[in-house]
């Protein structure tokens, strides 16, 4: 029989993709949007959770606004932690694991990077808080829980950096880019790839298994914002790229801090998993091909 997959999230980067690939494998997957469980009310997700006595849940929502967050940390806590952490006790009733995902932006990046899983955390950011919260939360609630810390999502679909990137070029506004903070930009169709691969086993394992706990997912290399801009325009535009000039953390102030480099180790998901995600600049350029194919 196939695996009962519960997902949290339809519209965003990550939701979006788990939908598209689900049907390559053996699950059945109900997903809820935010009609269906708003993560603002976390006993309405727990019940969900109940209702449906999935095998696995898989929480795909989340307030992934950084800077709105500094002004919603009530709402960011609420929607990132106490649901998840509610969803994971429900999930523990009906014998359910739980993928809960996370952000590298549980570190401070002043150092020490590349950060394993047992690295000391320490937020800068509101969001980075409420995502600590998070897997704290599912940690305590359900010995079955996995959190995998990802950064940098990028896709063909929502908002991210590849979309404002070729938006901001197509305006011919002149460019400027912060080269001091740098990470790992991530494919949300490799980290869903990932998540629906190893269902599975988390869905069969017992509470001890090493599959469960924290484990890091990104693609592999390292980029600072401006040079993935570089890269995005050389890969999309080739000669007629623009200039994309230098700027400074502290010269482009937002309202949510940010590290400098949190760079996470992915030492632990070939350890423990055998995955080792393709180069970030071979995903940047399926993504490109594939908003091509969409004009
Ligand atoms: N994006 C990144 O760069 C990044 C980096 C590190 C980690 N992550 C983590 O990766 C995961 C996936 O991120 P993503 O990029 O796919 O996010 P995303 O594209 O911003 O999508 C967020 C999703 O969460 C839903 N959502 C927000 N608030 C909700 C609520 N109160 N109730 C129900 N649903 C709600 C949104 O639904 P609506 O369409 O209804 O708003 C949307 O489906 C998240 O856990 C995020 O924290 C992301």
């Amino acid at each position: 029989m196939s695996l009962k997959i519960l997902q949290f999230g339809t519209t965003g980067q990550l939701g979006l993709e788990l939908l598209r690939q689900a049907p390559a494998h053996d699950v059945t997957v109900t997903a809820l949007g935010r009609a269906d469980a708003d993560l603002a009310d976390p006993a309405a997700a727990a019940e969900a959770v109940r209702r449906h006595r999935p095998g696995l849940v898989v929480i795909a929502a989340a307030h992934t606004a950084v800077d709105q967050a500094e002004s919603e940390r009530d709402l960011a806590f609420t929607v990132n932690a106490e649901s998840p952490g509610a969803i994971a006790a429900a999930a523990a009733e009906v014998g359910a694991a739980v993928i809960n995902v996370s952000t590298d932006y549980v570190f401070d990046g002043a150092g020490g990077a590349p950060y394993r899983e047992d690295a000391a955390t320490n937020p800068l950011n509101v969001y980075g808080a409420s995502k600590l919260a998070g897997e704290r939360a599912v940690a305590a609630a359900n010995p079955r829980a996995l959190s995998i810390r990802t950064s940098w999502v990028v896709s063909p679909h929502g908002k991210n950096f590849i979309k404002t990137m070729l938006r901001v070029a197509a305006a011919g506004n002149p460019l400027k880019v912060v080269d001091d903070q740098s990470g790992r930009p991530t494919s949300a169709a490799d980290l869903a790839g990932f998540i629906l691969a190893i269902a599975p086993r988390l869905a069969a394992a017992p509470a001890g298994d090493p599959a469960f706990g924290v484990v890091h997912f990104a693609n592999s290399g390292e980029v600072t914002w401006r040079g993935f801009a570089q890269a995005i325009f050389a890969e999309a535009l080739g000669e007629s790229a623009p200039e994309v000039a230098p700027t400074t953390t502290a010269e482009y102030v937002t309202p949510a801090r940010r590290p400098l480099r949190a760079t996470m180790d992915l030492g632990r998901l070939e350890a423990v998993y055998g995955v080792r995600p393709r180069p970030w600049r071979d995903a940047l350029r399926e993504i490109l091909a594939e908003l091509k194919a969409a004009l």
